[in-house]
């Protein structure tokens, strides 16, 4: 017997030995056949196969204290919270080491890092060799949507880490129901994972956040075979792999195959004061307000906005011929810093139980802390790097007590704004679409698009000064991020462009929904922010939903529809009137110099540009130069 067919044979036994629990066995034949093959390369001191029940989570929390990985946090402030600080060079994605390694590199475009899948391969079984020695390997079943809904897609993550485990039970729906719906001959996405850090014979980590150098880090997606191999990263969404890996790159690939939309958008309901109800998607960039726009409590008097979801749509067309959407997740991974009472109450309400944070700074009382929770730091912290830290206001130089990227992990049926129809498998009904993104100029509040390949056009040429929820990058500068899939798009992005448009073309053009460009982040010359942006985002909603009403006054503009003079209700808001106006300005020399860079972006799809794009483009410039 060799050692493949060993594991096979004894790993169950294992689990009853060890753990003195019920094991959970799968009669899928492909499935044990890819955990042996794993096992046998990564060689882990024992296997453990996932329920994602209430005992497991307890006991993995309480490793994890144990192994000094995460401090407990106040049981009477934070009950069931726990806190990790990663190690420096692992707090965000990486996307330069990020790879879509299909078959050609003309099939990943030129938008993606292209690695030949062969090749890839074999460098990363090198790395995977013997990488889980002294741990133990976890077998995590979960869904993306709800289990055994007909949207849902099931992925099978193997990780060495804890961390992960502990993650992916509140993002995912993890469990043996996940494995009765797969059944004998089920077919699941491959999702392998492992930090990149062996232990020697007796060695542990020390408390010490394991993971491998960043030149050994891979973020791998062979999106023919629908698998995905991560290695080297603990962090967020390099190692949850249900989030960007499956949910986005791998789901965008099937999305396109079978015709539907997998996309980096929140969903939200939204009522007006009349009780009826509509729904909103909307892809911004990363750290670019997803969260806060799902959550938002509408100052607008008598408006409620409901949450479906805070960073993934699956879109397909239902029976009535719209275009329905799901949330595939089951948590929230947000941004920390920012968040709080008064920027997002329905955030702060979710995350202050049963919560992991990742990065954030720890109070004496092991409360949490970050920049911009709303008050100042009680005494000495802990910063994210494990060193004492008081806030020193006069020093403009401190380093942040939190990292710029630190999140919290918390189940979405926590959130005290959760819509109650947000698992249904039969999706929303999506009224209207919204791009955005941080643009300090050119990009008014809000317009809307002629008409849908006007709408794709608005969604292809986004663009968003960069945040820190990427590591390689430089933040702060602007760079397009069409549709805000840059990151996420497992394909050619021409191609993903004439996938839009062709979505367009499958139901009556009133069935679809309306298409929006808004901008929170539109700055003075002084460099403050034009719009006060969060709960009064609500006030752009309402003209929104009015727009797909077919009420809602607008005026032509070059690029699109714009807000009639005195169509956004700004009854209280305290913005003077020409920042109202600078706000709704649309600037032809900028636009000018907008259509100079898209067409440099636009030349870098050579002939994939769909015509539909470069013929919205030659008319945006007419009409500017007749404007
Ligand atoms: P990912 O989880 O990375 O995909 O991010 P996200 O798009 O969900 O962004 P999130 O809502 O977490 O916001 C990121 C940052 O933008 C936070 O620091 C927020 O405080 C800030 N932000 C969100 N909405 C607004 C807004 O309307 N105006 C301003 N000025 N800042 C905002
Ligand atoms: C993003 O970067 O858009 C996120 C965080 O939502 S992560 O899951 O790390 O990708
Ligand atoms: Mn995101």
């Amino acid at each position: 017997m060799h050692s493949a067919s060993l594991w096979s044979f004894f790993y169950p036994f294992f689990q009853v030995l060890k753990n003195n629990r019920k094991v959970y066995m799968t009669s899928n034949l492909k499935l044990k056949q890819w955990v042996d093959e794993m096992a046998a390369i990564c060689q882990p001191d024992s296997i453990e196969w996932c329920d994602g029940s209430k005992a497991e989570y307890d006991r993995l929390q309480k490793l994890v204290i144990d192994l000094k990985l995460a401090t407990k946090l106040n049981e009477t402030k934070l009950p069931g919270c726990i806190a990790f600080n990663s190690d420096p060079s692992d707090v965000a994605r990486v996307e330069n080491r990020t790879y879509i390694a299909s078959k050609t590199k003309d099939a990943a475009g030129p938008t993606n890092n292209w690695i030949d899948p062969e090749g890839l391969k074999a460098t990363m079984k090198g790395l995977y060799t013997g990488c889980m020695k002294g741990r133990t390997m976890y077998i995590i079943p979960f869904s993306m949507g709800p289990i055994g809904s007909p949207i849902a897609k099931i992925g099978i993550e193997i990780t060495d880490s804890p961390y992960v485990v502990l993650n992916m039970i509140i993002m995912t729906r993890v469990g043996t129901k996940v494995l009765d719906v797969l059944g004998s001959d089920g077919e699941f996405i491959k999702c392998m994972h492992s930090v990149g850090k062996p232990l020697a014979a007796g060695e542990t980590d020390n408390g010490k956040w394991p993971c491998a150098p960043l030149d050994k880090k891979y973020i791998s997606h062979f999106p023919e075979e629908r698998m995905i191999w991560s290695y080297g990263s603990g962090y967020g969404g390099n190692a949850l792999l249900g989030k960007k890996c499956l949910a986005l790159r791998i789901a965008s690939a099937i999305a396109h195959d079978e015709g539907w939309l997998a996309e980096h958008m929140l969903i939200l309901g939204i009522t007006n004061p009349k009780g009826v109800k509509k729904y909103v998607a909307a892809a911004f960039p990363s750290a670019c307000g997803k969260t806060n726009l799902a959550m938002l409590i509408p100052t607008v008097p008598g408006w409620k906005v409901e949450t479906i979801g805070d960073d993934i749509a699956w879109m397909k067309f239902g029976e009535d011929g719209r275009l329905h959407a799901i949330n595939p997740e089951a948590g929230f991974f947000g941004v920390a810093p920012g968040t709080s009472m008064s920027s997002n109450p329905s955030a702060m309400k979710t995350i202050n139980r049963n919560t992991i944070y990742t990065n954030v700074a720890i109070t004496e009382d092991k409360d949490v802390w970050w920049e911009g929770i709303g008050y100042d730091a009680p005494g000495k912290l802990i910063d994210w790097n494990d060193h004492e830290w008081i806030q020193d206001k006069g020093n403009k130089e401190q380093k942040p007590a939190a990292n710029p990227n630190a999140r919290f992990t918390a189940p979405a049926s926590q959130c005290p704004v959760i819509a109650p129809e947000w698992e249904d498998p039969a999706g929303v009904p999506i009224s209207a679409i919204l791009f955005g993104g941080r643009r300090p100029g050119t990009v008014p509040l809000v317009h809307q698009s002629i008409n849908w390949e006007h709408g794709v056009f608005m969604g292809s040429i986004v663009g968003s000064e960069i945040t820190a929820a990427a590591l390689d990058l430089k933040a702060g500068t602007v760079r397009r991020d069409p549709f805000a899939m840059l990151p996420f798009c497992g394909y050619h992005m021409g191609d993903y462009f004439q996938h839009w448009l062709n979505i367009g073309k499958k139901t009556d053009a009133d069935k679809l929904p309306k298409v929006f460009f808004v901008n929170w982040f539109r700055k003075a010359p002084d460099g403050k922010w034009l719009w006060p942006g969060y709960g009064e985002n609500s006030r752009v909603l309402k003209w929104i939903f009015e727009r797909t009403e077919g009420t809602g006054a607008a005026e032509d503009s070059a690029i699109g529809y714009i807000p009639a003079q005195g169509a956004i209700d700004i009854s209280g808001l305290d913005v003077p009137a020409n920042d109202m106006e600078e706000l709704l300005k649309v600037d032809k020399s900028e636009w000018l110099d907008e259509v100079v860079k898209i067409k440099e972006y636009y030349a870098t799809f050579g002939d994939r540009l769909p015509a539909g794009l470069s013929n919205q483009l030659k008319a945006l410039e007419e009409r500017l130069s007749k404007a």
